[in-house]
């Protein structure tokens, strides 16, 4: 495979730390190269990877950040049929329990409809919530990141779904 992009959002910092935890496993253990990038400005650079890992917080009771307006509307002039997209939504189980990652179902949605193949579902054993949105057919549409859980647990999980999607 050749290079991967990452391309994120963050309100807090968060999701840009776990967006560097997913460079780091991709690198050193996969030895794939793989750029990362804040979509405020290069979302455009999405053009040149095969794959690329989207990765957002969920706001507002269960919302996308608006950030995203620009990128989908960006992405709505293009032509991404087949192209390969992994989703990971980070957020908080326990306190936001009834919309856990929810936005993550947004992006899911628009790229459905633009028929882009959306690989690395995993599965939700193990996170405590209620309902999420971004769960289909008994599975997370993407890699779910749970901010209550250690950063152990986390870079487990990381690891598994960056094997998964790599072997996709
Ligand atoms: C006002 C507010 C609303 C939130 N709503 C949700 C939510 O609906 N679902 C969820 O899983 N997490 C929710 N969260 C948790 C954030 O998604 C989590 O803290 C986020 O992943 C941090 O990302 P960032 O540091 O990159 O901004 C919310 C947090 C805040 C402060």
């Amino acid at each position: 495979m050749e290079k991967i992009g990452i391309f994120y959002t963050t309100l807090k910092g968060r999701t840009e730390y776990i967006g560097k935890l997913i460079k780091k496993e991709v690198e050193e253990q996969n030895k794939i190269m793989c750029d990362i990038y804040n979509i405020h400005n290069k979302y455009k650079n999405m053009k040149e990877y095969e794959l690329i890992i989207l990765l957002t917080p969920t706001y507002g009771a269960g919302a996308l950040p608006k950030e995203w307006n620009k990128v989908l509307e960006y992405l709505e002039s293009e032509n991404i049929k087949g192209k390969k997209f992994a989703l990971c939504g980070t957020g908080n189980g326990g306190f936001y329990a009834a919309t856990f990652i929810n936005g993550l179902r947004d992006l899911y949605d628009f790229l459905k409809d633009k028929d882009a193949k959306i690989i690395g579902e995993t599965n939700k054993n193990d996170y405590e919530y209620v309902k999420s949105r971004s769960e289909v057919n008994g599975k997370f549409i993407g890699l779910a990141v749970d901010l209550m859980f250690s950063e152990e647990v986390i870079k487990k999980n990381i690891d598994k779904w960056i094997k998964n999607i790599i072997k996709e």
